[in-house]
C-alpha cells in the first residue's frame, strides 16, 4: 500500500517536473534568444533592388539594398549580429512560422491574408506598382492597360502582383471587365520573369515601381508603362512570428527611430544610387 502511494506520488512529482520544463522552455521569447545568441536571422528574397539585391563586394557575392540596411540597424539595436538567408519569394512566410528565420523583409505588404499567419510591423516604406513592358510594345500598351488585357501578364509567384494583375488589367469583351484576367504566368525569381518578357513569352511584368525602375535602367529593350497602379495593404512591412511581441516591439521601436531620423530614405536613396552605378 505504501509502496503503490509512494509511486504515484513519484510519478505526480515527475508530471510536474516535465510540466514546469515545458513552460520554463515555452517562456524564452524569440526576442529573448536573440539576444542570448546574439544573431537575427533575416529571411529575404534578393531579386529586387533596390530593396534586396545581390552585388560584389571585394570580390565576394553580397547581399545589399536599403531593407539589408534597415535589418542591420534592428539587429544592432538588438545587440545581435545579422543572418542573411537568401530564398524564393513564396517560402518567405513558412520559414518564418517554422523558426528558420526570425524576422522577414523582403518588401512585403501587409495583407489580411498573410495576418492570419504571422505578425507584421508597421509599414516603413511606400511604393506604387509599376508595369513593365518592352520598348517595341510601346504603342500597345505604354499609355493604357486596355492594350494588355488579351495579354501575358508576369507577376512573381506567391506576391500581390497576382492579385493586381487579375483585377487590374481587364478583359477585350464586354462581359469580361468584372471577369479576374486570366493569363497570369508565374515565376518564383522575378529576373527569370524579365528573361520571359524580353523573350515574348509575357508581354508585361508588374512589380513594384522602384525595382520596375531599375530593371528599366539596366535593359535598353525595356520600358515602364506611364500609368501605375495602387495597391490597398500600401506598402512594406517587416514580419515576425504570431506571438513574439517581444520582438514585434522592438523592431517597431527600431523601425520607428529610422523613420524620424530620416534614415530609412537615405538607406533608400543611397541603395538606388548603388544600383545605378552597377
Ligand atoms: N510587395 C509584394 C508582395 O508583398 C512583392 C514583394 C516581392 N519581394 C521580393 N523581394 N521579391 O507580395
Amino acid at each position: 500500500m505504501m509502496k503503490k502511494h509512494g509511486l504515484q506520488i513519484m510519478s505526480l512529482l515527475c508530471y510536474a517536473f516535465v510540466l514546469l520544463s515545458c513552460t520554463a522552455a515555452k517562456k524564452q521569447s524569440r526576442y529573448d534568444a536573440i539576444q542570448s545568441e546574439k544573431k537575427l536571422v533575416l529571411g529575404t528574397c534578393a531579386d529586387y533592388a533596390p530593396y534586396e539585391f545581390h552585388t560584389e563586394k571585394d570580390g565576394k557575392d553580397t547581399i545589399v539594398g536599403f531593407d539589408v540596411e534597415i535589418a542591420r540597424a534592428v539587429a544592432q539595436d538588438m545587440g545581435a549580429e545579422l543572418v542573411i538567408r537568401d530564398m524564393d519569394f513564396d517560402g518567405l512566410l513558412a520559414a518564418l512560422v517554422s523558426g528558420s528565420v526570425d524576422i522577414v523583409l523582403a518588401g512585403m505588404t501587409p495583407t489580411d491574408e498573410r495576418r492570419q499567419n504571422v505578425d507584421f510591423t508597421d509599414i516603413y516604406y511606400t511604393a506604387e506598382q509599376g508595369i513593365i513592358i518592352r520598348s517595341a510594345d510601346a504603342k500597345l500598351y505604354a499609355d493604357s492597360p486596355l492594350g494588355l488585357a488579351d495579354k501575358m501578364i508576369g507577376a512573381q509567384r506567391g506576391t500581390i502582383q497576382v492579385g493586381i494583375a487579375k483585377t487590374e488589367i481587364k478583359g477585350v469583351a464586354e462581359s469580361d471587365v468584372e471577369k479576374p484576367h486570366k493569363q497570369i504566368k508565374e515565376l518564383p525569381k522575378l529576373p527569370d520573369l524579365i528573361m520571359e518578357l524580353k523573350s515574348g513569352k509575357v508581354d508585361a511584368v508588374i512589380v513594384e515601381l522602384p525595382v520596375a525602375q531599375n530593371y528599366v535602367a539596366v535593359h535598353d529593350d525595356l520600358m515602364l508603362a506611364s500609368y501605375t497602379f495602387k495597391d490597398s495593404a500600401g506598402g512594406s512591412a517587416a514580419a515576425v512570428k504570431k506571438g513574439e511581441q517581444k520582438l514585434l516591439e522592438a523592431v517597431n521601436a527600431s523601425l520607428n527611430t529610422l523613420k524620424t531620423t530620416g534614415k530609412i530614405s537615405q538607406f533608400a536613396a543611397s541603395a538606388i544610387e548603388s544600383v545605378e552605378q552597377q
